[in-house]
């Protein structure tokens, strides 16, 4: 079924899991997504040791929760920058239920996202519907978490980073041209895959994570990516591209 209305529809992080499911080419890279409840969040710790709790509809990583299961026993978890502790998992279970009462809430497997100076990091690739009709990627960027938080947004003091200098402290340039060829291939091949079904989008934002195998993990894809993070780079390239392509977008 097509679908015509694209800014009112996939703001569910659930809906647009199950969508880019249906991409053979995205699929093996999309981390294991439920919804929270507690037998799931039980099975999803005792899978992974660690994932994160978050709202079905949220932006700027508010509310979002990292969990862990300690492997001496007991479990943690982190909201911004509080740890809290549990002996046990009913105690977790119903900490964590106090929080996610009010609104629906899912539960992704945790990747442990490459650091950068002991802080996290994961990548927004922009991905745009070039004039001529052609996806393609116009911007990459790093986005580094803010020392002792546990998502990389920028709203939540997330660092905007030039993209080849983070990966430039992991990866030699022949290996860095490689992640950043897998990086486009991956955003564009979603880009055609969504405007197959929703001709509407005509720009989307991919936040890619990277554990420790460079395997690259798509933690998110936002159909209203926000331009604007281009724009703190002190070269203006890609926010000026971005931006042409946004113009002639609409
Ligand atoms: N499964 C995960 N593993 C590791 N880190 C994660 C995971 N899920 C989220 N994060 C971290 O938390 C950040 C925020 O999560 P997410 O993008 O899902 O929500 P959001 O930012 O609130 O939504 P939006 O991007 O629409 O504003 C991610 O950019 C990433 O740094
Ligand atoms: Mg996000």
């Amino acid at each position: 079924m097509r679908e015509k209305k694209p800014r009112t529809v996939l703001m569910s992080k659930w809906t647009k899991t199950k969508v880019l499911l249906g991409s053979k080419m995205a699929r093996p890279f999309i981390p294991d997504t439920r919804r929270f409840n507690k037998s799931t969040l039980r099975m999803m710790l005792n899978s992974y040791s660690m994932v994160y709790v978050k709202p079905e509809v949220g932006t700027f990583g508010n509310g979002v929760i990292r969990v862990e299961q300690i492997k001496s026993g007991g479990y943690t978890y982190q909201l911004e920058t509080k740890v809290s502790k549990f002996k046990d998992y009913d105690s977790l279970h119903s900490s964590l239920q106090q929080i996610t009462r009010k609104k629906s809430y899912l539960i992704q497997k945790g990747i442990h996202l490459v650091k950068y100076n002991k802080r996290c990091f994961d990548i927004r690739v922009m991905v745009q519907l070039s004039p001529k009709g052609k996806w393609e990627t116009t911007g990459l960027i790093g986005r580094v978490a803010h020392p002792g938080k546990i998502v990389t947004n920028y709203h939540s003091g997330g660092k905007p980073m030039d993209v080849k200098r983070l990966l430039a402290t992991h990866l030699s340039s022949s290996e860095m041209e490689k992640v950043i060829r897998t990086l486009n291939d991956l955003g564009e091949g979603t880009g055609k895959f969504l405007h197959n079904k929703y001709p509407g989008f005509r720009q989307i934002g991919l936040d890619i994570g990277f554990d420790r195998t460079w395997t690259p993990w798509i933690i998110e894809v936002n159909t209203n990516p926000d331009p604007y993070i281009f724009n703190q780079l002190t070269d203006k390239s890609m926010y000026h591209k971005v931006m042409k392509y946004k113009r002639a977008a609409k």
